[in-house]
């Protein structure tokens, strides 16, 4: 358990190809919540894909619109939340995941090996991972960031159910 809320809300954080889309489904099933994928919440909202986005108004543009998607996602009870992998480096939105009642931020960890082997033939859909030049100091970049949630859960060598059972273990 944690302090003296209970938690209403689980919110996934960790590198592309890390599981979250992929295990909050299954947790959200588990605990009989909601699960929404932020970048799905964009999309459908924007009319347009990821990559349109980055492509015509910038990668800065893409991180205000996901900033301001997560803060007003993350106000529901009973929700899984999947946060697109770079949604971290945004100080607000630490601030708001680290800090309010009732929520948990649990980062899936893996290698980056791990994940280029996952993502191998999405870069159309994820430019930063297109971005190969500077992949690996995003993640180095990133790892405190996501270390810093208030669980980390070692991935690389478990099955889809068994960091499902972790992520609902940390929400007890
Ligand atoms: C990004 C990760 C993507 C998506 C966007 C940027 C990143 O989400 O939000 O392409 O900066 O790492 P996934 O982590 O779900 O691939």
């Amino acid at each position: 358990g944690h302090e003296l809320v209970s938690v209403r809300r689980i919110v996934l954080t960790g590198f592309m190809g890390s599981g979250k889309s992929t295990v909050g489904p299954l947790v959200a099933a588990r605990l009989g919540w909601r699960f929404l994928d932020v970048d799905d919440v964009i999309v459908a909202e924007a009319g347009m894909a990821i990559s349109d986005i980055f492509a015509r108004h910038g990668e800065l543009a893409f991180r205000e619109i996901e900033r301001n998607t997560i803060a007003r996602l993350a106000g529901e009870d009973g929700l899984v939340l999947a946060l697109g992998g770079g949604a971290i480096e945004d100080a607000d939105t630490r601030e708001l995941l680290l800090h309010a009642p009732g929520t948990i931020l649990v980062h899936l960890e893996v290698a980056l090996e791990t994940m280029l082997a996952r993502c191998s033939g999405t870069d159309g859909a994820r430019p930063v991972l297109a971005d190969r030049a500077n992949l690996a100091a995003r993640y180095e970049r990133r790892l405190p960031l996501y270390r810093a949630a208030h669980v980390s859960i070692a991935a690389d060598r478990l099955t889809p159910e068994q960091v499902t059972d972790a992520v609902v273990q940390a929400g007890r």
